[in-house]
């Protein structure tokens, strides 16, 4: 798989880690201009050094970006427009999972932390970037959920737990936040037909996790971690997918997708395709977004 991405412009969330810096080095290597949206200055440099050493002429940058607040959100947003006119692809790929938390923690927006990092801050990313999107039509947004939610086939939006008032667990914060990317997608991709904007999810199964990134887990999660890694595709594997629906010209009018590797279409349990609790998931995410 080879695409020539010389003068696309393509963001990704996440990109010092995993998928999202194997994504990155993949699509800076076929000439791509790659904006890599981080949270740590120090984890960000270091990938963007690996990153520009595999580029192909493609001017790869760090922004900085914390994606449980928006302000920072709104910030990074505003320095990537100040020095670009075009956005060919954004690819949200980064997720909060951090296993350590078991009380709900609340941003500086008063929304619960996973639902703010892993949904909220999705939805006010792109709303941020839209008109970019679409003047550089034929565009492409392309968010990221998990096979896990396989394992959760009634699972649906708890519009009474948004903040974990009622409930909360990681796991179950984790996946309900992934079950509102999926939703979300959806609607987008509805919205935006016509547009020349395409939305598609991707279905991310088990993908190796380093140590370096497990080194919080309690023994037995740990364990159950290296016992999965078996079975797991490589993060260079699954990014395939990532780069082939941001680039491959088969896909340019195809939108609402989920996909899993290796790009294959695959369905979303029954709740997320129901076009009131869409409408209903974007009607209330607008509103948890600050002015
Ligand atoms: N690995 C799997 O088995 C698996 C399974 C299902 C779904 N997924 C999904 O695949 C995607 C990539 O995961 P991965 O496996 O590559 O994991 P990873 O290596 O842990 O990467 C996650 C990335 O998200 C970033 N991130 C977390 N919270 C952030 C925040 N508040 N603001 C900005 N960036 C933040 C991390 O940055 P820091 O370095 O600062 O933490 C890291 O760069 C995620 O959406 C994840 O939910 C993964």
């Amino acid at each position: 798989m080879n695409y020539n991405l010389t003068n696309k412009t393509i963001i990704v969330t996440g990109a010092n880690s995993g998928i999202g810096k194997a994504a990155s080095m993949q699509l800076a290597g076929m000439g791509a201009n790659v904006v890599m949206m981080c949270r740590s200055k120090e984890r960000g440099e270091q990938a963007l050094q690996d990153v520009r050493s595999v580029a192909k002429g493609g001017n790869v940058k760090l922004i900085l970006v914390d994606m449980a607040e928006q302000t920072s959100v709104r910030n990074a947003v505003s320095q990537f427009l100040s020095g670009h006119s075009q956005l060919d692809v954004l690819i949200h790929n980064a997720a909060n999972f951090d296993h350590r938390q078991t009380k709900p923690v609340m941003t500086a927006d008063g929304l619960e932390n996973v639902f703010a990092t892993n949904h909220v801050s999705i939805f006010l990313m792109t709303h941020l970037l839209l008109d970019t999107l679409k003047k550089s039509a034929p565009s492409r947004i392309i968010t990221v959920a998990s096979k896990g939610l396989m394992t959760y086939p009634f699972l649906n939006i708890e519009f009474d737990n948004l903040v974990g008032e009622k409930k909360f667990s990681m796991q179950h914060a984790y996946y309900h936040a992934k079950q509102a990317q999926v939703m979300y997608t959806f609607d987008l991709a509805e919205r935006l037909k016509g547009t020349g904007m395409t939305v598609n999810c991707v279905r991310v199964g088990n993908v190796a996790v380093p140590d370096t990134r497990l080194d919080h887990l309690p023994k037995w999660l740990l364990k159950i971690y290296h016992a999965k890694r078996k079975f797991a595709l490589t993060p260079e594997k699954m990014a395939e997918t990532y780069v082939w629906l941001a680039a491959d010209p088969s896909l340019q009018n195809v939108t609402g997708g989920y996909w899993d590797a290796p790009n294959m279409p695959v369905k979303a349990n029954k709740n997320a395709y129901n076009r009131a609790t869409q409408q209903r998931l974007w009607d209330v995410t607008e509103q948890l977004v600050t002015e």
